[in-house]
């Protein structure tokens, strides 16, 4: 560890049976032993909780305390996060162990932080047995109060569903064809709720029992069934997963935009990356190899995103069990044989570097909006199109913002957006009011706000807002949809740019009548030929861009482009194709991070000189070279 710059281990995760191999019999020793052998090395612990993988005595004895599926099957012990969320049984259990792991570790010097559960939701996002009914009638009583209430909200007059008594009322189990779609994003609501309520148990006694000391808990990126936005507000450091596909030519854009995503969360606070790979993961049909000098790219990529430590998934590979085939800092053979061993060690190294990159942040102007609820809402079956999917929409503008090095954070369609000058919306399809008349006060004041097609159309309750589409924003933009053309799979439409540019564009078309909105570009040669298809209106002191289809990526560049010059945002830096730039900044230092993404040498311009990180070298103003996947961390003005 020492040898590949280790500070920091995750520690117990899985350990609950060794932990407590029976009811109540505590077993530490082996964890003492540890700990204090880390401790002696230096090295600190982010000591987990081992509340995701209940040990078999405890579903033997309760079975009830498995988790349902929508279908009724049980799933069973013998893999991990076999936990129904609300089962009382499993909460006291956890509750116990964690009160005895705070009892013994809050002192010991080892302990950096607090590591609750793991990946919470990640194979079970939800559980539709008889116990989570009940406490689904609970959440709901809590939010409607009345059945009446609910009944309205559920729109239970269509198909018959009216209820009259709450202890009718169940999951969405399966049902013969869809269940009711306001039930089933209530559903959703609930079952992230009801796992945040286990991590705010675990935590409650942690909080008490070890005060001052951080806890976190790891997400997964973009991860649907859990709305982030109100996990991470109950975290003092954000910390995330980061499994992209090497195979995936898009992956470092991904991986930037789930590091963005993570800063958000934490409204700007410095994250941990605490999983990625060294190299291969175990759990895809082909676990392609990570290129040379990929892991640490992608590790510099974290930092700057906004983290402040990169940690691995994991350090030794195991011999035995379901991931004895996922790659690791320690390989099974010599690590001297190999180069995985080899980047871990640099990056280790380099790492120790960085100490003037902690605590510096990153400051955007361009703002993306990410709803959980609008997500859900959007993907529930019964649609115009199935076809649209939040995060490839959400993507869709994320790569224009990648490749131009503008910087974005993701924002709650609600918060306070007036420290933006350019606002993305793409496909906000679930508002609440107070969500629509932010949007609209944020351009009156001066901002430019890019939507696409299909915002605005449902309130929370899942019932469409009436008045015409979208009737939330229709004098901001200048316009009505009049009605939908959803395009059928691998069909493409032309549009025709007002300068006279062609592009296509899919997925996704509309009938607008504008009412005040000029038009940028039109649908060309389709049955909405003639009509718009990409718009502006002038709204206040600022502008509205709707854009009615999903145009092809170089279109959407475009459309981008002009909205942020539009809304006078620049690059970090002009650098070629395939090079990233960040800037984090402190009180002390300004840090302006270069990536190179490619496979190939780069020459990037430099405006002020200073000392790259990396390697301590000196930068001069004019051209500094980048190797392949190579980086720099230039400490400007030195
Ligand atoms: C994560 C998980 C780890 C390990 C890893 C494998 O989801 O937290 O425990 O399973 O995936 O890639």
């Amino acid at each position: 560890m020492r040898e590949a710059g280790v500070n920091l281990v995750s520690l117990g995760i899985f350990a609950w049976s060794r932990l407590e191999p029976e009811a109540a019999r505590y077993e530490f020793d082996w964890l003492d032993r540890i700990m204090d052998m880390l401790h002696a090395g230096g090295v600190r612990v982010d000591l987990a909780t081992a509340t995701a993988s209940p040990p078999p005595w405890l579903s033997h004895k309760h079975p009830e305390m498995l988790p349902v599926l929508a279908d009724g099957v049980r799933l069973s012990h013998g893999a991990r996060q076999h936990y129904c969320p609300s089962s009382p049984v499993y909460r006291f259990a956890a509750q116990h162990l964690v009160q005895q792991l705070a009892k013994r570790y809050a002192k010991h010097p080892a302990l950096a932080m607090w590591h609750v559960g793991n990946e919470f939701g990640c194979h079970v996002p939800a559980c539709y047995c008889d116990v989570s009914a009940l406490a689904f009638r609970r959440w709901l009583e809590q939010r409607y109060g009345e059945l009446e209430d609910l009944n309205r909200a559920w729109g239970t007059d269509f198909w018959s569903q009216r209820y009259s008594d709450w202890d009718e009322i169940l999951p969405p189990r399966r049902t013969p064809t869809w269940p009711n779609p306001s039930q089933q994003l209530d559903f959703m609501r609930f079952s992230s709720d009801a796992l945040l309520e286990c991590y705010e148990l675990e935590r409650g006694i942690l909080m008490e029992r070890s005060p001052g000391v951080p806890i976190t808990t790891n997400f997964m990126r973009f991860f649907k069934p859990l709305d982030y936005w109100k996990w991470a507000e109950r975290e003092d450091v954000v910390s995330d997963d980061v499994y992209q596909d090497p195979s995936d030519p898009e992956a470092g854009m991904r991986a930037a935009m789930a590091g963005d995503l993570m800063r958000s969360l934490g409204r700007g606070r410095p994250w941990i990356l605490m999983e990625q790979t060294s190299n291969r993961v175990n759990w895809r049909d082909v676990n392609v190899a990570k290129a040379p000098g990929q892991m640490r790219l992608w590790s510099y990529q974290a930092l700057a995103r906004g983290a402040d430590g990169v940690m691995f998934f994991q350090w030794r590979q195991s011999r035995a069990g379901a991931e004895k085939f996922h790659s690791a800092m320690v390989p099974h053979g010599r690590p001297e044989q190999s180069p995985t061993w080899h980047e871990v060690v640099k990056l280790g190294r380099e790492l120790g570097r960085m100490d003037p990159v902690c605590g510096t942040r990153v400051s955007a102007d361009v703002a993306i909006l990410h709803d959980w609820e609008s997500w859900w809402a959007l993907e529930l079956p019964s649609k115009p199109s199935t076809r649209i999917h939040h995060v490839d929409q959400l993507e869709s503008y994320y790569r224009h913002v990648f490749e131009a090095n503008l910087v974005a954070d993701f924002a709650r369609p609600p918060d306070d957006l007036s420290s933006y000058s350019l606002v993305l919306a793409p496909s906000v399809y679930l508002v609440s009011d107070e969500a629509a008349a932010n949007l609209v006060a944020f351009v009156e004041a001066g901002g430019t706000l890019v939507m696409s097609f299909f915002s605005g159309i449902v309130d929370p309750f899942e019932h469409i807002r009436l008045g015409g589409y979208p009737e939330p924003f229709r004098s901001l933009l200048g316009l009505e949809v009049v009605d939908w053309f959803p395009l059928s799979d691998g069909e493409h439409v032309k549009l025709k740019f007002a300068d006279g540019a062609h592009a296509e564009a899919d997925l996704w078309s509309e009938l607008i009548a504008p009412s005040g909105a000029e038009v940028l570009a039109q649908f060309s040669g389709s049955t909405l030929d003639g009509h718009p298809a990409v718009t502006s209106h002038k709204f206040g002191q600022g502008r509205a861009i709707y854009i009615a289809t999903r145009p092809e990526p170089a279109a959407m560049g475009r459309i981008l482009r002009a909205a942020a010059n539009q809304a006078g945002v620049k690059p970090v830096i002009e650098a070629p194709a395939g090079v990233s730039a960040v800037r984090r900044s402190g009180p002390r230092s300004s840090l302006l991070f270069l990536l190179n993404h490619r496979d190939v040498p780069v020459d990037v311009p430099i405006a002020d000189p200073g000392v790259n990180l990396v390697d301590g070298s000196e930068v001069h103003r004019g051209l500094i070279r980048l190797g392949p996947r190579g980086v720099a961390v230039v400490q400007e003005g030195w």
